[in-house]
């Protein structure tokens, strides 16, 4: 193995760019094919690896008053607008969905406790009973988030959800009212514009709805499916968006931004600044003039976004959702929604009229899942891993795998903007090869 060995005594200098080249790079993933489907993940494309290597140079950190600072603004309110968020929507940018929602419900458990008269920032929760709704098919990094906020995972009601995978929105109202009963604060109701498995959308006015009936903090999780509003055929599933408390939506999925960039916002940034804001440091701020006499970039932090969220040293992410947004504009965006939209359309027709496929849930926005069956195999869920696994060592079409209704199956997710209709065929071609190969051999 070539990467292997002791630390270096003394370095080779720039023969290490050779190294990359030559060893490191053709031994990367393979994300950036256009076969790629799997998780919500995306080889970037050029220009948005231009801005973000930019930013490494020209602007290492976000602050400070540089065109850096300000794209990062501007991007936030071009990305809030391409969503459908109102314009009071402000947003911070941070690493990804996971961080995006710790941000969001740091918002939620700071504003509900402040009406119990407790600054959990400053205090932490006091042991106050609280509860966070989500579905069960809700990303798990709000689990996570739970935890890391102190409420504990245990204090999050996972809801089930329905024949299409959204929130069972009864059982939500059921969840809540017992909890009122029992004198449980309610922190949040966290809903899903796409969820990670299928792309459903909860029922954002019903859940909004009821978040504001009990009092909670009303939270949309469209780290994924949140561009997906632009495409008209589906955009009425977004309606009742506009009750949102804060919202988080990726670049680094669907508009295909290198990873590393996630975006939370909220209708009042102050929420933010009393969850998350630093004490001052005489190095940091002290290092600034009076804000009032401008001259040179260093005389200001510029938008103070590292009082918004967990981070302080975070790279300028703006620049690169601003170099998005302007290479491809709304509608350039709008018609790579849309075609990937049509792809998971697509398989679905391909899926449902193959006698040996068998489509899981129809697909909402751009993900399909479905999975091989034959009437003489009794383990199809197994049947299907192995389909999975020799999909991925031998084929171009690298989806990834889930489970829906307890059947495991393929789940491609197209957010890859190299790929086309005949990638889609060959997928499925692939699939049915394998899975009759499988099924002959365990015949014999
Ligand atoms: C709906 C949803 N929320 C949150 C996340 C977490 O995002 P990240 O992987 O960027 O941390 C994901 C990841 O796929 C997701 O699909």
């Amino acid at each position: 193995m070539r990467l292997e060995g002791p630390l270096p005594e003394f370095g080779i200098g720039d023969a290490v760019l050779t190294e990359l080249e030559d060893v490191v790079i053709p031994n990367g993933t393979r994300m950036s094919e256009s076969g790629f489907w799997g998780w919500i993940t995306v080889g970037p494309s050029t220009v948005p690896v231009a801005a973000s290597l930019a930013a490494m140079v020209a602007s290492p950190q976000r602050y400070t008053v540089t065109a850096f600072n300000h794209l990062e603004e501007l991007s936030l309110d071009w990305l809030a607008e391409l969503c459908g968020l109102a314009s009071v929507m402000k947003g911070v940018y941070s690493s990804g969905g996971s961080v995006a929602n710790l941000v969001a419900l740091g918002a939620a458990r700071q504003w509900a406790l402040e009406q119990h008269d407790i600054d959990a920032s400053a205090d932490g929760v006091r042991g106050a009973p609280a509860a966070i709704y989500c579905s069960r098919e809700a990303h798990h990094t709000v689990l996570r988030a739970a935890g890391v906020l102190g409420l504990g995972r245990r204090s999050v009601r996972v809801i089930d959800t329905d024949d299409d995978q959204r929130m069972d929105v009864e059982r939500l109202e059921a969840a809540l009212r017992r909890d009122h009963a029992d004198g449980v604060i309610p922190i949040a109701v966290v809903a899903t514009a796409g969820t990670t498995n299928t792309g459903a959308i909860d029922h954002l006015r019903r859940c909004g709805e009821l978040a504001q009936h009990y009092g909670a903090w009303y939270h949309v999780d469209g780290a994924y499916g949140l561009p997906g509003i632009v495409d008209s055929r589906v955009s009425s599933l977004y309606d009742g968006l506009e009750l949102a408390d804060s919202v988080i939506v990726d670049p680094h999925k669907w508009l295909g931004a290198p990873v590393g960039i996630a975006a939370t916002f909220v209708r009042d940034r102050s929420i933010l600044h009393r969850a998350f804001t630093q004490e001052p440091a005489d190095y940091l701020e002290g290092s600034f003039g009076d804000s009032d006499d401008l001259r040179v970039s260093l005389d200001s932090m510029g938008v103070p976004y590292a009082d918004f969220g967990v981070e302080l040293s975070a790279p300028a992410r703006g620049v690169v959702v601003w170099s998005l947004l302007r290479e491809l504009g709304r509608e350039g965006v709008k018609k790579r929604i849309e075609h990937d939209n049509d792809l998971a359309r697509h398989a679905a027709k391909l899926a449902r009229e193959h006698e040996h496929l068998d489509l899981l849930a129809e697909p909402t926005l751009s993900i399909c899942c479905f999975r091989y069956v034959d009437d003489r195999v009794g383990d199809l869920n197994d049947l299907n891993a192995h389909v999975l696994r020799r999909l991925v060592q031998e084929t171009q079409f690298l989806p990834s795998g889930t489970v829906v209704n307890g059947h495991f199956g393929l789940r491609p997710c197209f957010i890859n903007f190299r790929s086309e209709i005949e990638h889609v065929e060959g997928l499925i071609e692939a699939v049915v090869r394998i899975g009759n190969e499988l099924v002959a051999q365990a015949a014999k």
